[in-house]
């Protein structure tokens, strides 16, 4: 038989706990703060939008958190996710790196987002829950909770960015097929969605104006909470499974990653990977050099200020300190739009700062350029999101053959592009645009961040 190519786990080495990087950071993550008093949030201040299990996670700083048993079976509909070397895309890059990457596109919505979704759903439904609103970008994140509102009887409400809802109908459909109804947002469904389209008829969306509209409904009705994807505490947490598992896998292999790479929305897929090996690191175990990517329209982590802000557009959410390009941030028509957030998570951010990851931008025909290159070599059809990695990737596999050194990168390929061939078909057309944000735009908006006390 040849070299191996997949690292397959068995169902029973699914992690049985999730793991928590507060534990081992040299600092502890500033507290958030309520949206009218500006102090720090207590427990009461979430409860009209998250169950208590969820707020306990957002402000745990145990390292290991025990993953229910309910969660753990649906987990194994898809769970262990392969890794894979990608030995193809090796030989057509002709580098001596060794290429692995975590392949989060085998959940049935197709990406990491359902990893958090399960877990969300569970301690929902086991607060009473009847029904979940959120917000959608690229509609990973919408299908992943509808798909998880089925497995535990949940009614679930999507608003889903408009730019992104007329590009993709099938993500719709299949939140219909498991049971949640999607709508276009803004909406005329809430007062947030209103205000906006009397103001902006033709606003493209955004994530913060959806998450306005999800947040609202939640807060006026007891029977509803609201779910987020990504950013906050408790997804990063959820989504430690695929690093906990890649660090098994990476056992198997025999080898363990120089680098490890992700693209970076909202944080939680990049989180998702490298937390558990930087635990590692920080616990005295190998370093690792670990790098977010982001797009050059949508540049958080490479051009936003580390600052207190509203998660939101409509600020109706707690403000979080976090690398932001301004609440009010609407970033062009981009493809990846699971990279269209003006925020970043507080933990990713706060690694950042302390020096322990860095970040690039790439515009989006560099990145569908190798999406392609990565297709031709490897098979899967990459999310857009996740063609940001795969530059980086290709770039970092590169710089190994010009300098002759076998390093082994690793990576998250967090979701596949099969609802995203409109993106392709414009690349193939010609007609993607490379935008970055306007720099006088970009200080605009931040000069109006809110003034928080010192
Ligand atoms: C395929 C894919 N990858 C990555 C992301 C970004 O995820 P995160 O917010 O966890 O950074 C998204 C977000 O929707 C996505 O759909």
């Amino acid at each position: 038989m040849g070299a191996q190519v997949k690292y397959v786990l068995d169902e029973t080495k699914i992690p049985t706990e999730w793991y928590n990087i507060v534990a081992d950071l040299p600092r502890p993550p500033s507290p958030a703060l309520h949206p009218g008093t500006l102090q720090p949030l207590g427990p009461a201040d979430l409860a009209p939008l998250f169950p208590p299990e969820l707020i306990m996670q957002e402000v745990t700083a145990e390292r290991q958190v025990p993953i229910p048993e309910p969660v753990r079976e649906i987990y194994r509909q898809w769970r262990p996710s392969p890794l894979i070397r990608a030995r193809r895309l090796e030989a057509a890059l002709d580098t001596p790196a060794r290429i692995y990457f975590k392949y989060e596109g085998v959940s049935a919505p197709g990406s990491h987002k359902l990893n958090t979704a399960v877990a969300q759903a569970f301690y929902n439904k086991e607060a009473g829950i009847r029904r979940l609103t959120t917000e959608t970008g690229a509609g990973q994140w919408g299908s992943s909770l509808a798909y998880a509102g089925a497995m535990f009887g949940l009614e679930v409400r999507v608003f889903m960015v408009r730019a992104s809802f007329n590009q993709k109908p099938y993500r719709k459909a299949m939140m219909e097929v498991w049971g949640a109804k999607c709508v276009s947002s803004p909406s005329t469904e809430t007062e947030a969605g209103r205000r906006v389209l009397a103001e902006h008829p033709d606003t493209s969306g955004s994530l913060g104006i959806a998450i306005s509209e999800a947040v609202e409904i939640a807060a006026q009705n007891a029977d509803t909470n609201y779910a987020l994807g990504s950013v906050l505490n408790h997804v990063l947490l959820h989504q430690s499974v695929i690093g906990l598992e890649a660090l098994q896998q990476f056992e198997m292999a025999d080898d363990y990653p120089d680098i490890v790479i992700g693209c970076a929305g909202g944080g939680s897929n990049f989180a998702g990977l490298v937390f558990p090996f930087l635990g590692e690191q920080l616990r005295g175990g190998r370093k690792v050099q670990a790098i977010a990517c982001e797009p050059t329209a949508c540049p958080t982590l490479t051009r936003g200020r580390y600052a207190y802000d509203f998660g939101d557009t409509g600020h109706l959410t707690p403000l979080v300190r976090m690398h932001t390009l301004g609440s009010a941030f609407v970033p062009p028509g981009f493809h990846a739009g699971g990279l269209r957030y003006h925020g970043m998570a507080p933990l990713v951010s706060l690694v950042q700062e302390l020096g322990l990851i860095e970040s690039r931008a790439y515009n989006q025909t560099p990145c569908f350029d190798a999406g392609v290159q990565f297709a031709r070599a490897e098979g899967i059809v990459p999310a857009p999101e996740a063609t940001h990695a795969i530059r980086c990737v290709i770039d970092e596999a590169l710089r190994c053959k010009q300098e002759g050194t076998a390093r082994t990168i690793a990576f998250n390929l967090s979701g596949h592009g099969h609802f995203d061939m409109q993106a392709y078909l414009d690349y193939f057309a010609g007609k993607l645009e490379d935008r970055n944000y306007d720099e006088a735009v970009l200080q605009a908006a931040l000069a109006d961040l809110p003034k928080v006390p010192a």
